[in-house]
């Protein structure tokens, strides 16, 4: 095997801070990287467009790992019974339950859906900026880059405004848990979550709303559609994926702008580039940095890279959108960038079913943001800035800014 000419830690704070020179070197010199986490767990990382591209779509790797294994095997895995239910999320699935349960949600997720959800989406952008306006400083991230993708995804689902904030740190905790951290240190998240989710489920059995919940547990009590793990796995996953992710697109798409003053200028003073600016926030610096696990069905050559059955293989998406080979300047944010294929909602059956969704509301963010806040500016140094510490996501702790 060749070796890297220059020693890589994808695990080290270094990299978190900044880790475009590293996927700039691991696409040069090991696009199809073999790395080891601090626990052992080993994995492959695909760095270049083309092969995280055609990794995302290659039926030779499934999500579902427990598939690889003889039955008795799975059954003598110590799972605790409380994530057992996790483990029935679309995500972690392949044909046929995948088809099944996202046929369940893809039919509420339509433009009419995201048309539905504009003028409210505007209001609550507003009502945010309304809080601190007299304030003439905020941290973006708790003030407005949180609360408006939860409270949209939680008007959507019909979960009582008043709840929002512990849904936040149960989904952090699950979130920021490692690759390899031990199931058992969720345990208490997830009974907590579960329990507080029993109690709604049971009001919409009672009383059924206009809201996707009802919808979900009604399907769940026709039988053969979803079970009741599932529901549980459905809500949990729309509930984490449609804000944990917008966050931090609103996040680092603001940082973005920012650090690039011309940039922002041309987005103050035309509003209708915000759609065209958005993808290039995405591909920029990608809210999902890493595509959830897949694993090799199978004994294969990927990329040029001999690959064992079971093997995990990750797709590097923030890498991917920074590729030369794809993206002319990859690495100047511009946003009137045309022809911006990015990956960032992933591509293949799992493409991000809340990608209409997710730019609509960050389209709007931006634009209120700098129509409301003139003098918008970071209120610290650039590198006085930390990442939440997760290998898939890519998250501000704070984004202190004042105006
Ligand atoms: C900027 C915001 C978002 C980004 C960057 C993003 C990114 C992604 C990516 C990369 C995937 C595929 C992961 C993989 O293949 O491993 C995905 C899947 C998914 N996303 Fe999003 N997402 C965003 C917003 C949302 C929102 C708002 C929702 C909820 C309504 C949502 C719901 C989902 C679901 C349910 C899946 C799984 C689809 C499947 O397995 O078929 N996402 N997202």
């Amino acid at each position: 095997m060749t070796t890297l000419m220059t020693q890589v830690d994808i695990f080290s704070p270094e990299f978190r801070r900044d880790p475009y020179p590293t996927y700039r070197l691991l696409r040069d010199e090991m696009p199809v990287y073999p790395s080891t986490s601090e626990k052992g767990l080993e994995m492959w990382l695909v760095t270049r467009y083309d092969d995280a591209l055609t990794l995302l779509k290659d039926d030779r790797l499934i999500k579902n790992r427990m598939s690889l294994l003889p039955p008795e095997m799975v059954a003598a895995l110590d799972i605790p019974d409380v994530v057992k239910p996790m483990m029935r999320n679309m995500l972690d699935l392949d044909a046929p339950d995948h088809t099944r349960l996202r046929a369940l949600v893809h039919k509420a997720f339509t433009p009419a859906l995201v048309e539905r959800m504009r003028q409210q989406t505007q209001t609550i952008a507003d009502e945010l900026l309304d809080a601190v306006a007299a304030r003439r400083s905020m941290n973006l991230m708790d003030d407005f880059a949180f609360p408006l993708p939860m409270t949209v995804i939680s008007n959507i689902l019909g979960i009582p405004a008043a709840d929002r904030d512990r849904f936040r740190q149960w989904s952090n905790d699950i979130i920021d848990r490692e690759l390899d951290d031990d199931m058992e240190a969720v345990v208490p998240i997830m009974s907590a979550f579960f329990g507080y989710l029993d109690v709604l489920f049971e009001a919409r059995r009672r009383q059924p709303q206009p809201d996707l919940i009802t919808a979900l547990v009604e399907a769940e009590e026709a039988g053969d559609k979803l079970s009741q793990d599932e529901l549980y796995a459905m809500v949990m996953l729309l509930i984490i994926a449609g804000h944990e992710t917008t966050v931090n697109l609103i996040g680092n798409g603001t940082l973005a702008l920012l650090c690039h003053p011309d940039q922002m200028a041309l987005l103050r003073q035309n509003p209708g580039l915000a759609r065209g600016a958005v993808e290039e926030m995405l591909r920029y610096d990608s809210p999902v940095q890493v595509a959830t696990e897949r694993y090799a069905r199978e004994e294969m050559v990927f990329a040029g890279q001999h690959i064992n059955q079971g093997d995990l293989m990750l797709a590097a998406l923030g890498s991917a959108n920074r590729d030369p080979q794809r993206f002319t300047d990859p690495d100047r944010f511009d946003i009137t960038r045309e022809d911006n294929r990015h990956l960032s909602f992933g591509q293949g059956i799992h493409y991000c079913i809340g990608a209409p969704l997710a730019r609509m509301e960050a389209a709007i963010a931006f634009n209120t943001l700098l129509r409301r806040l003139p003098g918008l500016r970071l209120a610290v140094a650039p590198d006085e800035l930390t990442y939440r510490p997760n290998m898939f996501l890519r998250g501000l702790t704070r984004l202190p800014v004042e105006w």
